[in-house]
């Protein structure tokens, strides 16, 4: 036979030499929640292993993080000030730019990529000024700014704006640089679907919403639709672009890495990690070798880096292996 293809496959040092693909630590960014006026860890029942962490508990978890290889995080807030705007976003003193601060304090070399939009801090939960029944743009726009300077001025190296407004990445961009902060990236959820793998995450931050986002988020029937949206925001300034959820998402992946030069991101989000949890904890799935498949898949597909809430397993399971 000409062609045989289990040749290469025939041993491990065999498959290692003609391996494609792989992630390592370098790769993954790791989501932490952060509740103000608490004063212990509360555990997250949709996410079996993730916490909301007092502020109090925050440096030393960065700290914990930092020595076991991870350098990327993305802090969410779980606000106890909310309001119909969501301004505790753009105060100084508020829970975003505090968390970034205590980060960066703890440990300078980490890299900060806050999670920028309203719905966390939102008494009615969704991402911006709502207005009768809709979210509006460009006021919402404006409010994303405000929130991306302070974010910037706390320390933040990169913004990860996730409100899937119109016109949002050129507006903080033209932001950041009249600020000065023309050094601070922006990592554009750009292809982010309205997606019921969302479930989890709304119960980890307590969200407020009722309804859905449809307004604002893609329609998760839309491929093309999405690689326009991405592309878009690449012309506006977007130093990455995201697609987000992950798994159900590698084709708009897959086909947006034919289209730009920019890096590219996936989100392995809440509903993706509880199906693989839940999964493993009933003895239907073996943990370790289905999370290290999805990530090397998400690679394959395109992205050069993951966000995953097993990226701090992940740095266990590394460790136990040397
Ligand atoms: C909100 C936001 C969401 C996620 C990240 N930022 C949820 C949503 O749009 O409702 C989802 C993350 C996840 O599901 O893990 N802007
Ligand atoms: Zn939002």
């Amino acid at each position: 036979m000409l062609k045989r293809f289990r040749r290469l496959r025939r041993n491990e040092v065999m498959r290692n030499l003609v391996r494609e693909t792989q992630f390592s630590l370098d790769d993954l960014i790791y989501p932490l929640f952060i509740e103000e006026g608490i004063s212990a860890p509360q555990p997250i029942s949709t996410l079996p292993g993730i916490e909301r962490i007092p502020e109090s508990a925050l440096a030393g978890e960065v700290e914990e993080l930092w020595a076991l290889g991870v350098r990327y995080v993305m802090p969410f807030g779980i606000s106890h000030r909310k309001d119909e705007v969501g301004s505790d976003t753009w105060n100084d003193d508020g829970l975003l730019a505090r968390m970034v601060r205590t980060i960066k304090q703890a440990c300078p070399q980490m890299m900060v990529i806050p999670d920028i939009c309203f719905c966390e801090y939102t008494s009615h939960g969704h991402c911006g000024v709502i207005d009768e029944d809709h979210v509006c743009n460009d006021a919402t726009v404006e409010n994303l700014v405000k929130q991306s300077v302070t974010a910037a001025r706390a320390g933040a190296d990169m913004l990860a704006p996730s409100a899937m407004m119109d016109g949002q990445i050129r507006a903080m961009r033209e932001g950041l640089d009249a600020a000065g902060f023309e050094n601070v990236a922006i990592l554009a959820h750009s292809a982010k679907f309205a997606s019921s793998f969302y479930g989890p995450f709304r119960v980890a931050v307590d969200s407020e919403l009722k309804g859905d986002r449809k307004g604002y988020q893609l329609d998760y029937a839309n491929g093309r639709q999405a690689l326009a949206d991405a592309l878009l925001d690449e012309e506006e300034g977007a130093d990455i672009l995201m697609v987000k959820p992950g798994l159900a998402y590698l084709d708009v992946l897959a086909r947006l890495r034919e289209r730009t030069l920019l890096p590219l991101a996936s989100y392995q989000v809440g509903g993706e990690y509880a199906a693989i949890k839940f999964a493993a904890q009933a003895g239907a799935l073996d943990e370790r070798a289905v999370v290290f498949e999805t990530l090397t898949a998400f690679k394959r597909a395109g992205a050069d880096m993951i966000v995953s809430y097993y990226t701090k397993q992940v740095a266990q399971w590394l460790a136990q292996r040397s």
